[in-house]
């Protein structure tokens, strides 16, 4: 690794920018709005939630296709676009002043009233027009789900994505890679080909280089999506130590698939990690859908998520009930452990110093195996769980032949529910089998009350998941009772 602090390099608009003076937590939105005094961004919440600092981000993915993705400008971190292009509210109306067919809908819709929030839902529109200019009305709703406006409503907002497919395409924005290879040129020009080492952040390209920049530095603080760690800087107010950033580690951007299990590395993004899984398990889709919103989806990872460790987090309930394994490297040296063995406490977790999860490995169905994951929260997408439920159930001729349950808020940990699973193995596949399973539960947990939820409403729908299951995958559709739907 070179030793000279380098600058950060990337385009802005279609500028080429050279960054010297900005300290590593810098955010991109702070860099626009309080360095370069580029206000169309908004800041509205600064920790991912209201979408109002919603860029463009473009990159070349492992592939090397150029993908263009909406992200929280209030959450990433500057040096992370390193090599990359960023497209904010200001690069999309041509020279000539003629708003970009998004912005010009959203006029002619009357999508905007005090304005705050429209940058941010231009920007994910525009990253929604450039996968599919005329999309259908559940694309829009997905890819809206992480903006929030609080004043003209939503449906005038939706009605101009509707419609932004009828405006002529803009010349200075083709919307396919394939059209634009000027562009393509120009981000591998501002690409490095070296770490990029500057004070207090550490970004490896190779997994030697990075578990050698881990050991090293085992007091750095390792660095994904940033989608949890930039919020203890923005909203907690901590100075975050050296930062060791995996996102340009080529071997961790990989998605890997033998006959029995996927593979995600620990630099591969949510988004992309749920489209794989879900081909597999698609009754994860649901989840996929309600974990957070597209922009945090796009920057943050799976292999974040298990670091995280946070006992609400919502990937290691489906991961617990599958079995799933880390791979986990610490200088030259690979284990490989069980995630039921990774937790030790809240937040805390069996990682030696220096050590870090390099990938999560998952096994594939089996036949007779059923999955399911129920996510409660007191919104349907871009919230965070109450409780979390996934159960993997094996059935062979009619009996349970293997279970495994697991819960987030339930403990203080991401935990199985050992009893309720006994309760179960080597029993016929029957109501009955899951109404001892939900009193078995009883003695599994003893959950706090929060300001999510309360201890009995916990202990109550985690039971209920249960049942859930049942209507769900062995109920004869006729004999489901309304209060057992609503009940569940
Ligand atoms: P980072 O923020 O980069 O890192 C998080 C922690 O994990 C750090 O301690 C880091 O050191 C450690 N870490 C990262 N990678 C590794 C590794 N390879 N090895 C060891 N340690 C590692 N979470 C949910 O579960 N469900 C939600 O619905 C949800 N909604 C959210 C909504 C918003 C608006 C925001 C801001 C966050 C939300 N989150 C949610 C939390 C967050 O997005 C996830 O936890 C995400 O998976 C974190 O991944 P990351 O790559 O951003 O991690
Ligand atoms: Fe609210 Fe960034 S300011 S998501
Ligand atoms: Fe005012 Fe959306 S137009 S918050």
């Amino acid at each position: 690794m070179p030793d000279a602090p380098a600058p950060i390099r990337f385009i802005l608009d279609g500028e080429d920018m050279l960054v010297e003076d900005a300290p590593a937590s810098t955010t991109v939105l702070q860099y626009l709005r309080e360095h370069l005094g580029r206000c169309a961004s908004k800041e509205g919440c600064a920790e991912g939630d209201c979408g109002a600092c919603t860029v463009v981000l473009g990159e070349l993915d492992a592939a090397g296709t150029l993908q263009y993705r909406p992200v929280n400008a209030c959450i990433r971190f500057l040096a992370s676009v390193d090599g990359r292009e960023v497209v904010t509210v200001d690069g999309l109306a041509q020279p000539d002043g003629t708003l970009h067919p998004v912005q010009q809908a959203m006029v002619d819709a009357h999508a905007s009233q005090c304005g705050f929030c429209t940058p941010g839902f231009v920007m994910s529109l525009f990253g929604l027009w450039l996968q599919n200019p005329c999309p259908d009305r559940e694309s829009v709703l997905e890819a809206l789900s992480g903006n929030l406006c609080r004043c003209t409503g939503y449906r005038p907002i939706v009605d101009a994505a509707l419609r932004m497919g009828g405006y002529p395409p803009p010349a200075h924005w083709p919307r396919t890679d394939a059209c634009d290879p000027e562009r393509r040129t120009r981000i591998q020009r501002v690409q490095r080909e070296h770490s990029l080492v500057r004070p207090g952040w550490q970004a490896p390209r190779t997994l030697d280089e990075l578990a050698q920049a881990l050991e090293q530095s085992p007091e750095a603080l390792l660095l994904a999506g940033a989608t949890d760690v930039a919020l203890w800087s923005n909203k907690h107010l901590q100075t975050l130590p050296e930062m060791i950033w995996l996102g340009e580690v080529t071997e961790l951007r990989q998605v890997h698939c033998d006959e029995r299990s996927l593979s995600i590395g620990a630099a591969v993004s949510l988004a992309e990690a749920y489209r794989a899984i879900t081909t597999h398990w698609p009754t994860l889709s649901e989840l996929a859908l309600r974990f957070a919103s597209p922009p945090v989806r796009h920057s943050g990872t799976l292999c974040g998520n298990i670091g995280n460790g946070s006992p609400i987090g919502d990937s290691m309930p489906w991961l617990l009930a599958l079995d799933a394994h880390l791979v986990l490297r610490k200088g030259p040296r690979e284990r490989v452990v069980p995630l039921d063995a990774f937790y030790t406490g809240y937040r805390q977790n069996s990682l030696e110093r220096g050590e870090f999860i390099q990938a999560v490995r998952i096994p594939l169905p089996e036949p007779g195996q059923l999955l399911a994951c129920y996510k409660f929260s007191r919104r349907f997408e871009q919230d965070i769980s109450a409780v979390c439920a996934a159960l993997s159930v094996s059935v062979h001729e009619g009996r349970i032949r293997a279970v495994r349950i697991a819960y987030g808020g339930m403990a203080a940990t991401p935990a199985r529910a050992i009893n309720a699973e006994q309760a179960l193995v080597g029993q016929s596949f029957c109501r009955t089998s899951f109404e001892q399973a939900m009193q078995a539960l009883e003695s599994d947990f003893s959950p706090l009350s929060d300001h999510r939820a309360g201890r009995d409403y916990r202990k109550r729908v985690a039971a209920h998941a249960l049942l859930r299951f049942w209507l769900e995958h062995g109920e004869p559709t006729s004999a489901i009772r309304i209060e057992d739907v609503s009940a569940a």
